[in-house]
């Protein structure tokens, strides 16, 4: 297949050369469109080069993959809608809800489809690429009306990089990996900690009430989960992913802004349609908001 992949980030340099391994043709586009090729480096395998920006070959690939983050999502793909055909699958993959909501109506009629991720990477230089956990993609639609992925397509992107599985309810797992995301980051940016330390006796009030104020809304506005069942997996996943940093606290360390208006403002904004307060989770937006605008 002839793949492309925008946004060369973790993620994004993960799928690329794993699908590129995998014997696709894989065309990549970077934020900066002058590199016409791009070296990637995964954990301690060969190196591998990458066709970059080669726009007019969008319009023949059998699916896109958007990984940049929620933030981009618009910029990313606004000056490509001339090269994409609307037959064209695009999968999204990033953190938080409602980036796709600010897509200008000429994307209605595209293949959008949404997805999200356990796998884990990390980029310690803008060539290397390290993948850190290994887990399960989901991919659902977009809009109800859509077709599903076709199997060709989903056998492929699994034997390149297991597991991927298609998911008709993916709203339920984006709310999930929501909750997750309004738990975690925000708290590790703001307290400047790795995931694991949120378990400590100091933060237990403070994680308590980000769950409950989530389960809350997920009551009302997604899935109902039973809170002692989510309180379990978000503790799962500190605990799974102890030693990192999360992307939030990446983000604010290097001065950079964050999807906070994606995860809880995402959430602050489905509250308010329930006439439901959040204080913890107001304050922690708040305070995240401050330290970016703090930025030097
Ligand atoms: O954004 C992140 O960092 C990740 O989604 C997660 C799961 C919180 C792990 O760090």
């Amino acid at each position: 297949m002839k793949i492309a992949i925008i946004g060369i980030g973790a993620i994004g340099a993960l799928w690329a050369y794993k699908l590129q391994q995998a014997g696709h043709q894989v065309l990549t586009m970077t934020r900066d469109k002058s590199p016409t090729q791009l070296q990637i480096q995964l954990d301690d395998n060969p190196i591998q080069t990458f066709s970059a920006n080669a726009l007019s070959q969008l319009t023949t690939c059998d699916v896109i993959l958007i990984t940049v983050k929620s933030t981009q999502v618009n910029q990313a793909i606004a000056p490509l809608y001339s090269f994409i055909t609307a037959q064209t699958p695009l999968i999204f993959l990033h953190n938080g809800m409602g980036a796709l909501d600010t897509l200008g109506k000429q994307w209605q009629q595209h293949c959008l489809y949404l997805a999200t991720t356990t796998q884990a990477a990390f980029k310690p230089s803008s060539q290397q690429v390290k993948h850190t956990g290994h887990g399960l993609t989901l991919i659902g639609r977009y809009q109800a009306h859509q077709p599903a992925l076709s199997q060709h397509l989903l056998s492929q992107l699994n034997l390149a990089l297991p597991s991927v599985i298609w998911d008709d309810n993916i709203q339920a797992a984006l709310w999930k990996k929501l909750a997750v995301n309004c738990v975690i980051n925000p708290s590790t940016a703001y307290y400047h900690c790795k995931n694991g330390a949120l378990t400590q006796e100091q933060y237990h009030a403070q994680l308590h009430a980000l769950i409950q104020e989530c389960h809350q809304v997920m009551q009302l506005a997604g899935p109902a989960f039973p809170l002692d069942e989510l309180q379990q997996y978000i503790y799962q996943v500190i605990e799974a992913t102890a030693d990192n940093y999360s992307s939030m606290y990446q983000d604010i360390q290097h001065q950079r802004p964050t999807e906070i208006d994606f995860i809880t403002g995402f959430l602050l904004k489905k509250a308010k349609q329930y006439d439901l307060h959040l204080p913890t989770h107001s304050a922690l937006y708040q305070q995240i908001k401050k330290l970016e605008n703090d930025y030097s």
